[in-house]
């Protein structure tokens, strides 16, 4: 399902945006003038929607068997993850460099780097490290080495391809200014969306023999996940799973945050200071507890972009019918459907109060240790307090770390999605309110390691929540019932699909 503009297309559209903006809007081309609700003064802050349900959670019991089948790990479900030996030696000589220049947002990147490591395999070509680019939405200019650890990359996979961090100096020419200012036999622009193999052996390879390398740009998306040999096919989940590793201090700030939720909150209501002094915190003296990252996607972009009535009253809905027709022109297919047909489908991103009343039925109590991974919430602190009244323990980034600790990743969204993902794949259960890169990508990393994941039925939860009539007690009987089997089960990749959000069985092997 897709609710809202891959990443490729929205770094088009948000280009589309900086161009066009200035023109239409003037008075609002300021650092506010896209995300700040406030200077619209667009929403009288959203109301609880559904009242009833609420008052239902609030009361919700849960028994203890019930609870310790929540948070008891997934089952072995009869696959682990495998490497298959590649038996494809590295070449003895390389056939040239390959360089790609990578949009979207950190997960987004993720899967381009993957994807440039296996067509550097393909071709028997020298990867040179991938340059990221800024993210015109997120404005972040984190570097590859920022991000990742360059060094423990290139060791894990020097049996598989070679890769250098930078060109050599004859090549130091081949940057992604000169590729910016004119048409160059070396940039590769026509790579088509999900190519073959044998496309780059027949395009791109010519290429590297006549000039030693070739620059693929765009890159996103344009490599298949099918009919690939095996061997390739590993690599790219090696990249993903294994050869990915987050830079040191970004490792450490997400540990000092899964240890501060893994120790039993205060009971005494500290100030800040002393809540984040170590004090506090006995890890090893007592179990350790358990936590769920809820990742909440819910900015004003993506809530536009639906189409769909979150609350806010006739003031939320004209902004947003506003931002639709400045950024989109009036070319977002949801907005020809009522905001009932939207809901019948599924085609709404959860509001913090529908993910909340969702998290309640399914027996999450206020008890729970709830991480929040999250950027920015369209309607800020007054669309999460509903969400916040049922989990009174929420945490997130700033809850849990001094702003001295955060000080490295602050203001930088690549990074502070890093951290994100770092603590989501520690978490006992994980769960995303929204379709998108971040939630795939954690899917398929946490299948990969069997951890247990909830999947939101979005149609299902889109059709209850219509229903105003609905009593508490029916409501949960019918998430429970329509979650059962969207809680981890392995799904083997069908045709078409991302590897890099269902790995089995392309990287795991039966038990
Ligand atoms: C890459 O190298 C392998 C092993 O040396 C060789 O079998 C294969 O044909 C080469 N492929 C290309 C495209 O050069
Ligand atoms: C590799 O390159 C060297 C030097 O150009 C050449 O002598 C050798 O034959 C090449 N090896 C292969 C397998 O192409
Ligand atoms: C959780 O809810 C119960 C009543 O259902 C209440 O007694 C208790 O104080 C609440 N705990 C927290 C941490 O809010
Ligand atoms: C709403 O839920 C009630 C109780 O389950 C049910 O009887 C009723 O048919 C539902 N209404 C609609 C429109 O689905």
């Amino acid at each position: 399902m897709k609710l809202y503009f891959s990443g490729s297309q929205r770094a088009a559209i948000a280009g589309l945006f900086v161009v066009l903006l200035p023109v239409f809007l003037p008075n609002l081309f300021g650092p506010l003038g896209r995300a700040s609700p406030s200077i619209f003064s667009e929403w009288n802050a959203p109301k609880p929607r559904h009242l009833a349900l609420l008052q239902g959670a609030l009361q919700g019991q849960f028994s203890v068997q019930q609870q310790s089948k929540l948070w008891s790990p997934l089952a072995n479900q009869g696959w682990k993850p495998c490497a298959k030996p590649t038996n494809v030696p590295l070449p003895e000589n390389s056939s040239g460099y390959i360089q790609v220049f990578l949009d979207g947002g950190l997960n987004q990147q993720k899967m381009g780097i993957c994807d440039a490591v296996a067509v550097a395999k393909i071709l028997n070509a020298t990867l040179v490290i991938p340059h990221l680019e800024v993210n015109p939405v997120w404005q972040d200019s984190s570097s590859f080495t920022e991000i990742f650890d360059v060094d423990h990359f290139i060791d894990v996979l020097s049996n598989e391809v070679s890769i250098v961090k930078e060109l050599p100096s004859d090549f130091s020419w081949s940057t992604r200014e000169y590729y910016a200012t004119g048409i160059r036999a070396t940039r590769i622009k026509t790579a088509p969306v999900h190519a073959s193999a044998n496309w780059y052996l027949e395009n791109v390879l010519p290429i590297l023999q006549s000039y030693g390398i070739a620059a693929i740009s765009p890159f996103s998306h344009r490599l298949t996940f099918d009919n690939l040999p095996a061997n390739i096919q590993c690599l790219r989940c090696k990249v993903n799973f294994q050869a990915l590793a987050f830079v040191p201090y970004i490792r450490a700030l997400g540990d000092t945050l899964v240890n501060r939720l893994r120790s039993p909150p205060n009971k005494i209501q500290a100030t800040k200071t002393e809540y984040l002094s170590e004090k506090k915190y006995q890890i090893g003296k007592q179990k350790a507890q358990k936590f769920v990252v809820l990742h909440l996607r819910f900015d004003k972009d993506m809530a536009a972009h639906s189409a769909c009535d979150f609350g806010g009253g006739k003031a939320e809905k004209l902004a947003l019918a506003k931002y639709r027709q400045v950024i989109w022109q009036g070319r977002v297919l949801n907005s020809q459907f009522t905001d009932e047909e939207l809901r019948n489908q599924g085609r709404c991103p959860l509001t913090p109060e529908e993910i909340g009343l969702l998290l309640a039925a399914l027996g999450f109590d206020n008890n729970t240790r709830l991480y929040l991974a999250s950027h920015k919430v369209y309607g800020g602190e007054a669309r999460i307090s509903t969400l916040r009244k049922l989990f009174p323990l929420m945490e997130d980034k700033k809850s849990l770390a001094s702003v001295e600790e955060r000080a490295k990743v602050e203001g930088k969204a690549s990074l502070l999605a890093a951290v994100d993902y770092y603590v989501s794949i520690q978490s006992d259960i994980f769960i995303s309110a929204s379709p998108g890169n971040m939630h795939n990508a954690l899917v398929g990393h946490r299948a990969y390691l069997n951890l247990k994941t909830i999947r939101p039925n979005m149609a299902l939860l889109g059709q209850l929540f219509l229903n105003r009539s609905m009593e508490w007690s029916e409501f949960q009987g019918a998430v429970l019932e329509g979650h059962k089997s969207r809680q981890g089960q392995i799904r083997l990749r069908k045709e078409k699909q991302s590897i890099y959000t269902y790995p089995a069985p392309d990287c795991m092997c039966r038990a």
